[in-house]
């Protein structure tokens, strides 16, 4: 029996996906015989209403001195990273010796608006890669993976914390409790952890599944988050969702009673019931809408491939990782997968072993068609790649459904 992670109850699989690589993996063909693979099947806990990883991939595996993400790629995510800051700065320090701390900090996309001010500033990351980026912007910065013990020492060496940041990282942490113990001990009596994560709710409505993959172990809704907090004496104070990472949620989260709960808290806890979002009946209509997502793509792919069209991918994002491998999509149907990250580049995606190669490859020789793995990133890719689509270049989306455009 698999228990809940917040609550001990029992989880409801409903989807698997079968043995996964590392979603983030990126390899050498000389490691191609050593890769290991782990199972991917996701669960609602029918008590507390987390959804969460069955299995989980020890984090020393997936963060490293390799990790292979760096932030700041994306010009749209620096844009928001800002505004994220401001909003910050403006509404949530003490204008006497204010400190933030932000947890995957990574290569400093958040905090340098902070350290530019001269605002006292910790970041928390243990890939010390991206870590190292972060630190020559000037960011002061601890490559250790969060949890209660550094919290403690945190509080020993800084002192209290105005502001405790999280982007896409509080889903990540199994130990969500060790966490959040952690913040409750740092925050001074009105201050508040401010984090954001792709929502639950636009992954169920847009069958976004390829959010699914080993660094993900939680996928938030307000609800189960209202619940995850309860029991730290912590809640629930805002909600804002966001655009970004194909919709998240962002969650100001403050010590219970010390500041007003916003009506958009109780209004949201209201859409979710109405969505469905704690029933097992729900997840089992997203497990068919996921397989029919599988055929079409692939039947899609095939028959361009019988027509005789270049296909090649664009982002290799750590989502393509269940979606190559999940649908069986190899070489032979998408050519290569364009990428602007150096660390990526020269390298197999992890299990489909599909090349990833420099995006001027993709400038130099425009494919019939191009499969964009970073539909999170649409907007700004489509922006950037007007002179594609002017030689007649089609994209291939599969959120919200498989679509030419
Ligand atoms: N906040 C950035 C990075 C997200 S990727 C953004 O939104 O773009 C997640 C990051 O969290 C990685 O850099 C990873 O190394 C880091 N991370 C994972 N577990 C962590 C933990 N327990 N404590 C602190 N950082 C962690
Ligand atoms: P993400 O979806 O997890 O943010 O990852 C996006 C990946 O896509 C990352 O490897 C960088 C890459 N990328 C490009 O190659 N070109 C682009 O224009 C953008 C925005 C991202
Ligand atoms: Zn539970």
């Amino acid at each position: 029996m698999n228990s809940c992670l917040m609550c001990g109850s029992r989880v409801s699989e409903f989807i698997s996906f079968g043995p996964m690589p590392v979603a983030n993996g990126f390899l050498t063909p000389e490691e191609f015989a050593q890769e290991r693979f782990f199972p991917l099947n996701v669960g609602l806990c029918t008590t507390c209403k987390m959804v969460q990883l069955m299995e989980r991939v020890d984090p020393g595996t997936l963060f490293h001195e390799g990790y292979p993400y760096f932030s700041s790629t994306s010009r749209s995510m620096s844009d928001h990273f800002q505004a994220f800051a401001g909003l910050v700065k403006v509404e949530y320090m003490d204008p006497a010796d204010p400190f933030v701390v932000e947890i995957g900090s990574n290569d400093g996309i958040m905090l340098q608006h902070f350290a530019v001010a001269s605002i006292r500033h910790l970041g928390i990351e243990p890939s010390t890669n991206v870590a190292r980026v972060g630190m020559a912007k000037g960011i002061n910065t601890v490559c250790e993976f969060f949890d209660q013990d550094l919290a403690r020492s945190i509080l020993d060496e800084y002192g209290p914390v105005d502001a405790f940041l999280g982007a896409n990282v509080m889903c990540h942490i199994a130990e969500l409790d060790s966490v959040l113990a952690g913040i409750k001990l740092l925050l001074k009596p009105e201050g508040v952890l401010i984090f954001e994560d792709p929502y639950l709710g636009d992954i169920v409505e847009k069958t976004s599944y390829d959010q699914m993959y080993d660094e993900h172990i939680f996928y938030f809704s307000v609800t189960s988050l209202g619940h995850a907090l309860e029991k730290h004496s912590l809640e629930l104070v805002d909600i804002m969702p966001q655009k970004v990472h194909g919709g998240s949620m962002r969650y100001v989260v403050a010590h219970r009673g010390a500041r007003p709960v916003s009506p958009s808290v109780t209004a949201q806890c209201a859409r979710e019931d109405a969505l469905g979002l704690g029933l097992v009946e729900t997840y089992e209509r997203f497990s068919r809408s996921v397989e029919g997502s599988r055929k079409e793509l692939m039947a899609l792919l095939h028959d361009l491939k019988g027509q005789g069209k270049r296909v090649v991918g664009y982002g290799a994002t750590s989502k393509s990782t269940t979606v190559t491998n999940f649908c069986g999509i190899t070489e032979d149907l998408v050519e290569f997968i364009s990428d602007t990250t150096p660390d990526k580049q020269g390298r197999y995606t992890p299990g489909a072993h599909i090349p990833v190669r420099p995006y001027q490859e993709f400038l130099a020789d425009y494919p019939d068609y191009s499969l964009l793995f970073a539909w999170n990133h649409a907007e700004e890719i489509m922006a950037n790649e007007q002179e594609f689509q002017n030689a007649g270049g089609k994209w291939i989306v599969y959120v919200p459904k498989v679509q030419v455009l």
